[in-house]
This record gives C-alpha cells, structure tokens and sequence, in this order.
C-alpha cells in the first residue's frame, strides 16, 4: 500500500484537435485532406459540443484535475480576426470544470496551428512568435482570474521532430538548418508568454501563475555498451531530452516542469553515419519488454529515471501525460499502477511531483495513426459518439479518490 500526499493532483488530459472534431481551420485539417490521410480527424470525439457531459464523467472518477488545450485556429480563424464565440466558448469550458472542483490545466499550443499561420511559413516566419503572442493575449485576459497551470508549448521537441526533421507531420520538411529556426522561434514564443503571462498576473494582483510547457523525454539505454551505442545514446538524449528544456530552465522561464513520458529506446547502430547515430533501435530482438498497440515498449522503470534526473533543476515536477494504447484494459490499468508505483518511488527519494496527468481522458485522434490506437480511460464509440467508461478508469478512480494505491 503506498501513499500520495493530500494535495497531489490527479486527471487525464486532452488536446483540442484530437477530441473537439470539426477543426477545419487548422493546418492538420487541410493536411489531411491534401495527403489523403487514410483517417481523417473529421468530427473527432465531438468534445467541443459534448465537454459537459465529458467533465461529468471525469467528475465522476474523482479527477481533481484536467488538462486540455485551446485551439489557435478556432479563436484566430482568420489572421487577426477573432472569434468572440470560440474564446466565450473555453471560458465556459475552464468555469465548468472550476464548478465542478477540477484544476484546469490549459495548454496554448498543442501541434496545430492555423491554417493561414502556416500558410505564412508557420513557425520558420520570423513573425510567427508575434502572431502567437497576440493570440496569448486574448486568451490571458479572458482566462486568467481562472487558470493558475499553464501549458505554453506542447512537446515542442516533438513538433520539430515530425514536421522538420522526420517530416511525418505537417509540414513534412528534412532540415536540421529549418529545424533549429523553429526551435529558435519556439523558445522565444515561450518566453514571450512566459513573461506576459507574469506581467498580466502582476498587474491585477491575482495569485502567481505556473507556466511551463509539456516536456516529452524518452530513456535512451545502449543495446549494447559499444562506443558507437554510448555516443548515440549522448546525442540523442542531449538533442532529445535536454537542449530545449535546459536553455529554458537557465534563464529562469519555468515555474515547474512539465513531463510527458511514454517510452524507452533501446538503441543499437550499426554504423558511424548521422542517420543510424539518430535513429537506429535495436532490432534483434534483445528486449523482452511488453508492448503497446503502438509497438512502443512498456518501461515503468523509465519514468523514476527520468524524475531521479529531474530533481537537479529544484523545481517541482507535473507529469502531464503518462499512458498507454491499447485493446486489452487490464493491460492499461497494469501501465498506471506499474507506473505510479515508480513515480511514488521516485517521490520517496525527493522528486517533488505536484500531481499525474493520464493520457488520455478519452480514445482520441491520434495524428497521423488515426482512430485506431486507443488510449481512453474512457472508450468512445466514432458512429453513435456514445461513451463508456473501462474498468482501468475505475481503478485509477479509486486512487485518485484515496491517493492510495493498493
Ligand atoms: C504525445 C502528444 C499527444 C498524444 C500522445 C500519445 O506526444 O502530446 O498529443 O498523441 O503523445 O501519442
């Protein structure tokens, strides 16, 4: 029997584009259709008409937290036209949830972007982190007497993988020179509301914010402890999991941070070429590690590492997505507890962790995956839009309940 501390925030987390559906401003929505994706976002979950009746059911399982984002391209539909009904309608969203007792969590950012941003170069336009900051202004003065958790930048390091380097994603560029503008224009977008985020708060008095972004970090573990494998694992884990959060940390524009984590790399290269040092992963069948739908090993482990490394910064720690995909719930109630345990673990040995964020609240549009990795506490049904709640959001309830985890 282990035990949280009393103030220990506990809930699941979403993202606009993946759960409101309809987003048809949005640069993904006109990807999608360019590309042919073989599953479109289409209506999504319908979240952004049914968050009511979402929040009822988070309610219900005793979240005493959400998180979730704000979609650009619904309050900016056009370059600095605004939509009053877009940001009347998260102003209902962060009061339903303040009714209900549930932190909100908000994120300003979360890989999607306008259609007409991105039409103008998206975050390489040496204006984009302007366009960004006047869209952060409206929603502080609307939001702020009733958010204190914000969330600038999603996984900003993943951004520019999958659209600048890997180019999976929109806008599907191979360019470390392009990757390191966006990632330029993306720590200066996070400054920049950082500091007026404070500025703001300042002003009229309210309580200090705690702004931060979403920081995904993987373990890197060398297949085999080779030159080749210990210095592809120390590129990796420096331009990966340190480079954007240090830089930020060193200038003192986080409050906390924000930990997404998922996985382990097992890494193993063949040869000293830039490609294999960056992305080559065992593939003889050395781990014996479960897996998810995904393919993604199951390393509860990783997540103590991660927080033990953490700890150096002194600041505390909000894991804003920690979760699993997957057909089979007994597997998915097996992630959390494995990985709760690990988190307590790591608080025992003075990680100072505020709460545990799982990904996700509901199945959801996952990029370009599509409908069929299932990450939901709760299962959503894409004809009828009905939801039903698993056994593993039950169990994780219980918890979130208690603060006890048997
Ligand atoms: C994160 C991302 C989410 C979600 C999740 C599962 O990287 O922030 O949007 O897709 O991964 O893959």
């Amino acid at each position: 029997m282990i035990d949280f501390p009393k103030d220990f925030f506990w809930g699941a987390a979403t993202s606009s584009y993946q759960v409101e559906g309809a987003n048809y401003n949005a640069d993904w929505w006109e990807w999608e259709q360019r590309v042919g994706l073989a599953e479109r976002s289409q209506d999504a979950c319908r979240h952004y008409e049914l968050f009511r009746q979402d929040f009822d059911i988070a309610q219900n399982l005793r979240h005493t937290a959400h998180r979730f984002s704000i979609e650009w391209s619904r309050i900016e539909p056009k370059k600095g036209e605004f939509s009053q009904e877009a940001l009347q309608h998260y102003i209902e969203v962060v009061k339903d949830l303040r009714h209900r007792g549930i932190e909100p969590i908000v994120t300003l950012h979360h890989f999607t972007n306008p259609f007409w941003f991105a039409s103008l170069g998206g975050w390489l336009n040496p204006k984009s982190v302007g366009y960004f900051i006047n869209y952060v202004q409206r929603i502080i003065s609307s939001l702020a007497g009733e958010v204190r958790f914000w969330v600038t930048i999603n996984e900003p390091v993943v951004y520019i993988y999958q659209g600048y380097i890997s180019g999976s994603w929109p806008p599907q560029k191979r360019s470390l020179g392009l990757a390191r503008r966006v990632m330029a224009n993306l720590k200066a977008a996070h400054i920049q509301a950082y500091q007026l985020i404070h500025d703001f708060y300042r002003q009229k008095n309210l309580p200090r914010p705690w702004v931060s972004i979403a920081h995904n970090m993987r373990v890197f573990i060398p297949c085999n402890p080779n030159l080749k494998n210990r210095i592809a694992v120390a590129i990796r884990d420096r331009g990966f999991n340190q480079i954007f959060l240090e830089s930020l940390l060193k200038r003192g524009f986080l409050d906390y941070i924000g930990l997404n984590y998922y996985s382990r790399d097992l890494v193993d290269i063949e040869n000293w070429r830039w490609s294999s040092l960056l992305f080559s992963i065992c593939e003889k069948g050395h781990s014996n590690l479960p897996r998810n739908y995904l393919g993604w090993e199951i390393f509860p482990e990783g997540i103590f590492i991660l927080l033990e490394r953490l700890k150096k910064y002194n600041l505390p720690i909000f894991i804003l997505e920690n979760g699993i995909c997957t057909n089979d719930d007994s597997q998915r109630w097996e992630f959390i507890r494995q990985h709760l345990q690990q988190v307590h673990r790591a608080m025992q040995q003075g990680a100072n962790v505020l709460g545990y964020i799982y990904w996700s609240l509901l199945d959801n549009f996952e990029w370009d995956r599509g409908f069929g990795p299932r990450f939901g506490l709760v299962e959503v049904d894409y004809k009828t839009f009905a939801r039903r709640v698993r056994p593993s959001a039950y169990k994780f309830s219980e918890v979130c309940a208690t603060g006890r985890l048997d």
